[in-house]
C-alpha cells in the first residue's frame, strides 16, 4: 500500500482511535487503513500473536499503533482497555466497538452457556467499552463512536435469531446514544456489514455442522446480493473510515448497510 502523499488527504490525522477486535478481518483492515490516514491506533483483542502482527504491519508502513490483549467477554477487561488505550495515546477521539462473534445458530436446544458468551461479547462488551469511553471522548477532538452491527441488525435472520437479537440491540443502542450525545458533539453510528470475507464467515456459515448445507446457504445468500458477491474487509474499513472522519461531521444516528444491496429490497 502506498504511503500518504500530499495528494492523499489524511482523513483521520492525529485522531486517537481504539478498535476492539482489531487483530483480524475488518478490525485489522480498519487499523491499517486508519493509520495510513494519520490516526494513532490502539487495538484490543484476545489473540496476542495476531494483534502483534497488526501492530508490526502498521509500524512498518510508518504508522502508529499499539495493542492490548484482553478477553472482552470479561467486563472488567472490556472496561479497562478503554482507559489503558486512552492513557497510551494521550486521550481518545474515537472508539470503533467492533468485537462480536456468530453465537449459537438455532433456538431449539439452545446451549445457555453459548448464549451467555455471545451476549457478553456482542452486547455487554459494547455497552461496557462505550460507556467507559463517553467521558473520555467528551475531552476528545471531534469525537465519534462506531459500533459494528450487521445486516442482521436491520432485517431478521432465519439462520441466526440470537445474533439478530444482539445486532438489533447494537443498532438501537447506537441510535439512542446519537440522540443523547449530540449536544456533547459526540457522533454515534452503526456499521451494518453483509457477509464479509473474514475468518468469521466460515464459522458463521458452518455452525450447523453440515458442510453441504452451509455451502448451499452461502450460495443462496450470495445469489440474493445485488452485487453478487461477499464483501472484502477493506470495503468495510473504508466505510468505517468515512464514518469516523470529520468528513462525516453531520452524520450521526445512522445504521449504514455495507451489504452489496442485500437490504435494498
Ligand atoms: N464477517 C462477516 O461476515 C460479518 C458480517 C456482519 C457483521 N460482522 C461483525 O464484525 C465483527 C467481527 O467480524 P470480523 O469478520 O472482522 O471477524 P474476524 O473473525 O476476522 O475477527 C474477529 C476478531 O475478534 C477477536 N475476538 C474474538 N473473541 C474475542 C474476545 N472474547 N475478546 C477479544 N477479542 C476477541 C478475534 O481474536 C479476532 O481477532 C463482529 O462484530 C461481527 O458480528 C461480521
Amino acid at each position: 500500500m502506498p504511503m500518504p502523499t500530499e495528494s492523499f488527504p489524511l482523513r483521520l490525522e492525529g485522531k486517537r482511535i481504539l478498535i476492539t477486535a482489531g487483530a483480524s478481518g475488518m478490525g485489522r483492515a480498519g487499523a491499517e487503513l486508519f493509520a495510513r490516514h494519520g490516526a494513532v491506533i490502539c487495538i484490543a483483542d484476545y489473540n496476542a500473536n495476531s494483534a502483534a502482527c497488526v501492530v508490526e504491519a502498521v509500524r512498518a508502513a510508518g504508522g502508529q499503533a499499539s495493542a492490548l490483549v484482553a478477553d472482552l467477554t470479561d467486563m472488567e477487561q472490556a472496561r479497562h482497555i478503554v482507559h489503558e488505550a486512552s492513557e497510551r495515546m494521550g486521550g481518545l477521539d474515537g472508539l470503533w466497538a467492533h468485537a462480536g462473534a456468530p453465537g449459537p445458530q438455532g433456538l431449539e436446544n439452545l446451549d445457555w452457556n453459548d448464549y451467555r458468551r455471545s451476549m457478553a461479547l456482542n452486547v455487554d462488551a459494547t455497552v461496557a467499552s462505550v460507556s467507559e469511553a463517553i467521558p473520555l471522548l467528551r475531552q476528545g477532538r471531534k469525537p465519534s463512536i462506531l459500533m459494528t452491527a450487521s445486516i442482521s441488525g436491520l432485517v431478521g435472520s432465519q439462520l441466526s435469531p440470537i445474533y439478530s437479537l444482539e445486532k438489533f440491540a447494537i443498532v438501537g443502542f447506537a441510535k439512542s446514544l446519537a440522540l443523547a450525545l449530540g449536544s456533547d458533539g459526540i457522533r454515534v453510528n452503526a456499521l451494518c456489514p453483509g457477509l464479509v470475507d473474514t475468518p468469521m464467515l466460515p464459522t458463521f456459515m458452518s455452525r450447523s455442522g453440515d458442510a453441504e448445507a452451509s455451502r448451499l446457504a452461502q450460495e443462496k445468500f450470495v445469489a440474493s446480493v445485488p452485487l453478487g458477491r461477499v464483501a472484502q474487509p477493506e470495503e468495510q474499513a473504508h466505510a468505517a473510515l468515512w464514518l469516523m472522519s470529520d468528513e462525516a461531521a453531520y452524520i450521526t444516528g445512522i445504521a449504514l448497510p455495507v451489504d452489496g444491496g442485500f437490504t435494498a429490497r
